[in-house]
């Protein structure tokens, strides 16, 4: 399809419109943080729309999850399903003025419209899931987290052993299509094990997503069949990327205060 970009681009009077521009109909901008409520759009300005939001690759070669995950599933969930959900959404981007300049994370806010989703919201949320899972994953992951997130797990579910318990037993009780999350809660200040139907992503509840599991049948069934469970296990024991979550931690620490270090006593 020869998408490009992973922001949209517009050529109009005032040229290329940064994401400030992003939903600035009145009604939508009301929605939207204070930093992105002083639209420069201009009545009666025509624009038009040269490209929208690509596919992001995943950070290592198709093959690289092998044999956890097969290079034929990676290629059909992420070049196929991925795809398919990029494509319909810039396919409704082409008709909707109002969403023109909102980076990824911007749309899936603003489209979940406080509970009654836009029709974009699940194209949207869905690429935004698919490149955050992506990026939970690497060849050789696995293990536990390192020193400072293992700690935090530690202090939020008493045990490494009991996050992983309360992780799977989410993955295998979502009834349906979903995601399973490890999320840090703003309000609460701890990290917590949360599930999601459909295309829900915690990010519509302010939380700062640091894991995320896809469990839409897509996402195993031609590795696993309908063992769920080994998918799951082989998750958290050879793919998931502890390194990456941790960054992730320290990014949303700098967010959300978690209290004073402790500091080592000599
Ligand atoms: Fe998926």
């Amino acid at each position: 399809m020869g998408w490009v970009s992973t922001h949209a681009h517009f050529l109009g009077n005032s040229g290329l419109l940064s994401s400030n521009d992003c939903a600035s109909n009145l009604n939508l901008k009301t929605l939207l943080p204070p930093r992105l409520r002083s639209s420069r759009v201009r009545s009666g300005e025509a624009r038009k729309v040269v490209a929208f939001h690509g596919l992001r690759r995943p950070p290592y070669k198709l093959d690289a999850l092998e044999p956890y995950m097969s290079q034929k599933m990676v290629e059909m969930h992420w070049g196929e399903y991925q795809r398919a959900y990029v494509e319909g959404l810039n396919k409704q981007l082409e008709k909707n003025n109002i969403l023109y300049g909102c980076t990824m994370d911007e749309l899936v806010t603003v489209t979940y419209n406080n509970g009654n989703p836009l029709p974009e919201f699940n194209n949207a949320a869905q690429v935004w899931n698919h490149d955050f899972f992506w990026e939970s994953m690497q060849p050789g992951g696995g293990d536990i987290p390192k020193q400072g997130l293992l700690q935090q797990i530690e202090k939020d579910f008493g045990s490494f052993l009991d996050f992983r318990e309360q992780f799977i037993e989410a993955a295998l009780s979502l009834f349906g299509s979903g995601w399973v999350w490890l999320v840090l809660k703003r309000q609460k200040k701890k990290l917590e094990v949360v599930k999601t139907s459909n295309a829900i992503t915690p990010l519509v509840w302010d939380d700062i997503p640091i894991l995320a599991l896809d469990v839409w049948e897509h996402a195993y069934y031609p590795d696993y069949k309908n063992d769920r469970s080994s998918y799951v296990n082989a998750f958290l024991d050879h793919l998931v990327s502890w390194n990456v979550a941790t960054g992730r931690m320290i990014r949303a620490e700098a967010f959300v205060n978690l209290g004073e270090p402790t500091i080592p006593v000599a």
